[in-house]
């Protein structure tokens, strides 16, 4: 039914109206240029995947609210404040997921997968969701690339080896400046007095801290040290270390961490007030930053020992240890130190036709050319034969195939090379033979 006058004033209007066509605040598009950076970091994160011998696992989007408030934590700001639920008819309480780590700790005890391995290596990427306030790296939608092993004893060697993955990820970008930051907090049994510490130390100070601190104070007082607002980073210089306090098990723990990245020369620093906004964490923690340019960002990836994690969920204690990096905040260092842009590679031959029939027959001809695995390209909407070389020229191919209605006629083809401007006609079912030739010689 076509719509009324004004209806159709009130629909133009509505779709005009800022906002309604534009992406939502603190989401992105990925244009196709944006492709490229992001196609170099997922094919680094693959090849350490497979070199460290992970296994790729995805979880859905959408999870039950209680996988984040029992995994990471009903009091974290990620679960309290910025969780995305989503209304639907018969399942309430699903939200969209703001990390990957409870979602992979929930289809391991799901799926029962101590019981294939004892010792799981998973790897993931994908987008990830948090209504926060957006500012330089920091969105509403992102994405992360992520490795967790669990399972395997509780040995310190696999918290080294997740370090080890974040550093070489950052290394083989070519990213400069990297400060790895480390610190423990602890388990069960050292935490508790740290608490205590911390709150007979921020006791005096209780009226000058943020109205979420003074609430924190009670129930977490470890999230003070996280706290980013000006009325509270003072005091955290000087509050007391859990360093001196942590129990013999954790302390050699991490001395054995350090003992790891020591030998493989990894540098790091220890950051008393370094304590990871979210609940699961136990033991060693860390973050990687970059110095200069990008820093303004903040962590590059984070991530550390969660043991008890998969017991929030209702398994048995399980140890385990992960980290997930920012693939939009890698991407804006890339930048920011002026790393030299991804290209694409170059296809190996133009196909250029002349004329109408060539035309036809130039699909043909490309498909011969990619199944026997050339890679070809053309502009077969342009019908100039002038036009077709220049564009040729500009993406850097290094041979034209062109051939018109003579060479239909003649069962030939004329080959170009586009470097020396040299062509020379060949037979047309020569032609893969003939390229495969050119391509040879070319690289010698
Ligand atoms: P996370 O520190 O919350 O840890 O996130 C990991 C990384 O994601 C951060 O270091 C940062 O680069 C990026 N990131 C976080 N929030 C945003 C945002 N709003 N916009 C853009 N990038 C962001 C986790 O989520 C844990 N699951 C990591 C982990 C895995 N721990 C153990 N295993």
């Amino acid at each position: 039914m076509a719509p009324k006058k004004g209806e159709k004033q009130k629909n133009n209007k509505k779709e005009s109206s800022a906002g309604e066509l534009r992406t939502p605040k603190g989401m992105h598009d990925i244009l196709p240029s944006e492709w490229l950076w992001r196609e170099k970091i997922y094919s680094v994160i693959s090849e350490l995947a497979d070199f460290y011998n992970f296994n790729r696992i995805d979880t859905p989007i959408l999870e039950y609210a209680t996988v984040f408030e029992r995994g990471v934590g009903s009091d974290t700001d990620i679960v309290n404040k910025e969780m995305y639920f989503v209304r639907s008819k018969g399942e309430d309480s699903l939200v969209m997921r703001p990390e990957g780590t409870a979602p992979i700790a929930r289809a391991y005890l799901e799926h029962h997968l101590g019981r294939s391995a004892s010792l799981q290596k998973l790897f993931y990427r994908g987008a990830m969701f948090r209504h926060e306030r957006p500012q330089a790296g920091r969105f509403r939608q992102f994405e992360h690339g992520g490795f967790e092993v669990i399972g395997g004893n509780n040995d310190p060697i696999y918290d080294a080896e997740i370090i080890l993955i974040f550093q070489r990820l950052l290394e083989k970008l070519k990213i400069k400046n990297i400060v790895l930051k480390i610190n423990s907090i602890g388990c069960r049994v050292c935490r508790p007095l740290y608490k205590k510490q911390l709150q007979s130390y921020y006791k005096d100070k209780e009226k000058k801290i943020c109205a979420d601190c003074q609430r924190r104070l009670k129930i977490n007082p470890m999230r003070l040290l996280d706290c980013k607002n000006e009325s509270c980073v003072g005091f955290k210089e000087s509050a007391p270390s859990f360093f001196d306090k942590l129990c013999s098990n954790c302390s050699s723990h991490l001395k054995e961490v350090f003992e790891y990245l020591d030998e493989l020369k990894i540098s790091y620093s220890i950051d008393h007030t370094l304590v990871r906004g979210l609940d699961y964490y136990s033991k060693t923690v860390f973050e990687f930053f970059v110095e200069g340019a990008g820093s303004e960002i903040g962590a590059l990836s984070g991530g550390g020992r969660y043991d008890y994690l998969l017991e929030m969920l209702g398994g048995r204690m399980t140890p385990a240890v992960g980290g997930a990096v920012g693939i939009e905040r890698l991407i804006t260092v890339m930048k920011a130190q002026e790393l030299e842009a991804p290209k694409k590679q170059p296809k190996k031959v133009f196909v250029i036709h002349v004329g109408e029939l060539a035309k036809k027959k130039s699909l043909n001809l490309i498909e011969k050319l990619r199944s026997a695995g050339i890679s070809a390209t053309e502009a077969l909407g342009r019908d100039s034969l002038k036009v077709q070389l220049r564009l040729a020229d500009k993406e850097g191919v290094k041979l034209a195939l062109i051939f018109g209605q003579k060479e239909i006629f003649e069962k030939s083809i004329i080959i170009r090379d586009l470097e020396n401007h040299l062509q020379e006609s060949v037979p047309m079912d020569t032609i893969v033979e003939e390229v495969k030739k050119r391509l040879v010689r070319k690289k010698q």
